[in-house]
């Protein structure tokens, strides 16, 4: 992942830009990465905006051809490329660095960065993945609406070199999308149980328009979150569930 790398000082978003590249030409090496200085239209999940201050943040996309993933296990590249920003993270940032199901990166209570991933589907397995990845680096302040977002730098106080932390990211995909591959989904799962926002903690939630106490205890093989309510589970999906600070 990262050895093909092209840098683009503006673009819409990396992932309409390497989503196009897929349909109008060859065929692209699987871990290309598409970096981007700036984004004028970068988009974020659920229908969101993602803003980032040009030339301060990582704003890329990478392309994975997991032709080996079934579409049901489709949640496994979720966890493998939160791990992978996690782990090259924590060197950093230690134990308040988490992983907001289902694949935002926080510390403390504060979204660092986010990850929007968009799959084609052929025959009943994903034959690309576009992996879009936001994060937060040097930029020094975020106006209101951009909600709790939080840097790097406003964390550690220092500036970062963004091709530094794009390696070590790759690196680190690279080693659990591998695993993944090579069949160990179970412990891919575990590990990303165990570094998860929340993880058996009482704290409150909403969902269809009802706010509710309850404790995060798992995550579906498919991605659903397992929220225990009254000792009884409930599973959720990212629109059916909100979590309240
Ligand atoms: C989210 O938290 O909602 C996901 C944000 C994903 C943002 C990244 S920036 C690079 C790539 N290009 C986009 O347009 N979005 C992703």
């Amino acid at each position: 992942v990262g050895q093909n790398l092209v840098t683009i000082k503006e673009v819409d978003s990396t992932n309409t830009f390497l989503k196009n590249l897929l349909s109008n030409s060859k065929p692209l090496p699987e871990g290309t990465v598409i970096m981007a200085e700036s984004q004028y239209a970068g988009r974020g999940q659920q229908q969101n905006k993602w803003h980032s201050e040009p030339g301060k943040n990582l704003t890329f996309s990478i392309l994975l051809t997991p032709g080996f993933l079934p579409v049901i296990n489709q949640f496994d590249l979720n966890r493998v490329v939160s791990l992978g920003v996690f782990d090259a993270l924590e060197p950093y940032l230690g134990s308040k660095l988490k992983i907001k199901w289902p694949n935002d990166i926080y510390y403390d209570d504060r979204k660092l960065g986010g990850i929007l991933i968009e799959t084609h589907i052929l025959s009943g397995h994903i034959k690309h993945a576009i992996i879009g990845i936001g994060l937060n680096i040097n930029q020094e302040s975020f106006d209101a609406g951009a909600g709790n977002a939080i840097s790097l730098k406003q964390i550690l106080h220092k500036d970062y070199d963004l091709r530094t932390i794009l390696s070590e990211i790759c690196a680190h995909i690279e080693a659990h999308y591998l695993s993944l591959k090579a069949g160990r989904f179970l412990a891919v799962r575990e590990v990303y149980l165990s570094r998860l926002y929340w993880l058996n903690q009482q704290k409150y939630f909403r969902s269809n328009d009802q706010v509710f106490e309850g404790i995060i205890r798992n995550v579906k093989d498919e991605g659903l979150l397992v929220v225990e309510n009254n000792n009884e589970q409930q599973e959720f999906s990212l629109k059916q569930i909100e979590f309240l600070n």
